[in-house]
C-alpha cells in the first residue's frame, strides 16, 4: 500500500513537473521550459517620482491615470497637453493606500483626465515632477487592435510576451485575470508594477481578477485589497458597484468584464448588474459584444477542468440571448479556440470562446488536454504567447494566437470572425432577451 502511494506521488510529480521538461510535440515543435523569475534590484528613487504608472479608459473620451509614490504628500494632479512638455490642461484626483499584513504601501494615486480627442497622442506629467509620460487614446470607430493576454506573472517568458506586445500595433490591452502573481507577497505587486509602465503607461490595460488576485487570509485579510487598490477599473463609470465587474465602450465594441471569484448567481449583484448592462448596449453603435472573465467556460484541458461550470450555467442562457460574440478567459496555461458554441453544442449564433491564459507566469504550461478532442474545439496548444484581435468593421474580425517561439512571435492560430449582428443572429433573438431581462 505504502508502495503505491509513494509511486502516485511520484507520478504526481512527474506530472506536475514535466513541463520543465522540453516536451516534443507534433514533429517540429519542441514545447519549451519554463523561464526564471525576474529579478528588480532595489534602486533607492526620490520618494516622489511616480512609480508603477498606469493607465485605464474612464468612461468615454477619459482616462484614469494611476501611479503610486512612497512619499504621503506628492499631489493627486496630472497634467497633459497634446505636445511633450506643455501641459495646456490639469486634473485632480483622489489617492488611497491599504496594509496587508507587516505591508504598507505607498500612496496610489488615481486621477481621470479628458475629455480627449480620440486616436490622439498625449504627454502627461503624474504629481507635478519626474518624468514626461504619452499615452495614445484609442480610435473613436474601427478600426480598432486591441491585444490579449491572461496569467502574465513576472518571468522571463513574461518579459518575452510584453516585448512581443510592445511590437504590435495595438490600441487597447485586455486582460483576463492573474496578472502579477504576487501571491500574498506584496511588494511584488510592486515590481510587477514596474515591470508592465512602459507598456501601461502608454496604452489603456483594461484587467478583471483572476484567482491570484484574491490573495484573502481568513479571519486575517480581506479578497482583493492589493488589486481593487492599484488597478482600479471604471465599474462606477459602468454602473457597477464593485471592481470585480464592468463594462466600457470604444469603437463600436461593447466589452464586458466579468468576476470569476465573485458572486454570480441569479440573485447576486453581478447577475442583476450584468442584465442591466445588457439592456443598454446598443448594437447600431457598438455591434461588437464582448466578454472576459477569468475561468473559462469551453476548455478541454485538464488543468481546472470544470471550474468554470457553474457560473456557465446560471450566465451562459444569457450572454447567448444577448448575442456575445466572443469570450475570452485565462487561467488555463494554455491557448484554445473554440467553434461557435452554445450549451456544449455547436451553434451559429453562439460565442467563440478562446483560452488564453499563456502570458507566461511561473506555474509553465498546462500540457495535457482531454482526448478525443470534443467536437468545439477549433484550435488548442500549450505554449506562450498573446492574441491579437483586429476588428476591421462592423462585420469582420480578425483574430490571431501569436507564439513566442524561439523568441520570435510566430503567428499560430489565425481566423476571420464575422460579427454576430451582420449575419442576423442579433435581431432574431432581440424577443429573447427582452424575455431574459425582463423576468425575475
Ligand atoms: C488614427 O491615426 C492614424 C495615424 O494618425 C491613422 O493612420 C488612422 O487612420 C487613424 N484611425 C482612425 C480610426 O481614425
Ligand atoms: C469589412 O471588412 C472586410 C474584410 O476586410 C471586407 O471584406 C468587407 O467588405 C468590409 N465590410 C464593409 C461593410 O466595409
Ligand atoms: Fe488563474
Amino acid at each position: 500500500m505504502e508502495f503505491r502511494a509513494l509511486c502516485a506521488a511520484l507520478l504526481l510529480f512527474f506530472l506536475s513537473s514535466s513541463s520543465a521538461i522540453a516536451v516534443t510535440i507534433g514533429e517540429d515543435y519542441v514545447r519549451p521550459r519554463p523561464r526564471k523569475t525576474l529579478s528588480f534590484p532595489w534602486r533607492p528613487k526620490r520618494s516622489s517620482d511616480p512609480q508603477q504608472v498606469h493607465i485605464s479608459l474612464a468612461g468615454e473620451k477619459h482616462m484614469r491615470i494611476t501611479w503610486i509614490t512612497d512619499d504621503q504628500s506628492t499631489p493627486s494632479v496630472v497634467e497633459y497637453g497634446t505636445s511633450p512638455g506643455v501641459y495646456s490642461s490639469i486634473s485632480e484626483g483622489e489617492s488611497t493606500s491599504y496594509n496587508y499584513l507587516f505591508y504598507s504601501s505607498g500612496k496610489i494615486h488615481h486621477v481621470v483626465i479628458g475629455p480627449l480627442e480620440s486616436n490622439t497622442t498625449y504627454y502627461y506629467r503624474c504629481g507635478g515632477k519626474g518624468q514626461d509620460f504619452h499615452l495614445k487614446t484609442p480610435p473613436s470607430q474601427f478600426p480598432i487592435h486591441f491585444a490579449v493576454v491572461g496569467d502574465l506573472g513576472q518571468t522571463e517568458w513574461t518579459k518575452s510576451t510584453l516585448d512581443h506586445i510592445n511590437n504590435c500595433q495595438y490600441d487597447v490591452h485586455l486582460l483576463p485575470g492573474d496578472i502579477s502573481y504576487a501571491d500574498y507577497q506584496q511588494h511584488l505587486w510592486d515590481s510587477f508594477g514596474q515591470l508592465v509602465q512602459p507598456l501601461a503607461s502608454t496604452r489603456p490595460w483594461m484587467t478583471t481578477e483572476g484567482n491570484h488576485e484574491k490573495e484573502r487570509i481568513i479571519l486575517l485579510e480581506s479578497g482583493f485589497q492589493a488589486y481593487n487598490a492599484r488597478w482600479k477599473m471604471p465599474y462606477q463609470e459602468s454602473g457597477s458597484t464593485s471592481n470585480l465587474y464592468y463594462s466600457f465602450e470604444v469603437a463600436g465594441v461593447h466589452a464586458i468584464m466579468l468576476g470569476s471569484y465573485t458572486d454570480y448567481d441569479e440573485d447576486s449583484n453581478q447577475y442583476t448588474w450584468l442584465k442591466a448592462d445588457l439592456a443598454k448596449v446598443d448594437r447600431q453603435r457598438t455591434p461588437w459584444l464582448l466578454v472576459l472573465l477569468h475561468a473559462p467556460w469551453y476548455n478541454s484541458n485538464w488543468a481546472h477542468q470544470g471550474e468554470g461550470d457553474s457560473m456557465m450555467a446560471t450566465m451562459e442562457p444569457l450572454l447567448y440571448a444577448a448575442g456575445v460574440d466572443i469570450l475570452l478567459a485565462g487561467h488555463v496555461h494554455a491557448y484554445e479556440r473554440s467553434e461557435r458554441v452554445y450549451n456544449g453544442e455547436l451553434d451559429p449564433c453562439g460565442a467563440v470562446h478562446i483560452t488564453i491564459g499563456d502570458g507566461g507566469n511561473r506555474e509553465g504550461l498546462a500540457e495535457r488536454y482531454k482526448n478525443p478532442k470534443p467536437h468545439w474545439s477549433a484550435f488548442r496548444e500549450a505554449s506562450f504567447g498573446h492574441g491579437e484581435l483586429r476588428i476591421v468593421n462592423s462585420s469582420h474580425a480578425l483574430w490571431s494566437w501569436h507564439r513566442n517561439d524561439d523568441d520570435e512571435p510566430v503567428q499560430s492560430d489565425q481566423v476571420w470572425i464575422n460579427s454576430l449582428a451582420s449575419i442576423g443572429c442579433v435581431p432574431r433573438r432581440s424577443h429573447e432577451l427582452r424575455k431574459v431581462l425582463m423576468g425575475p
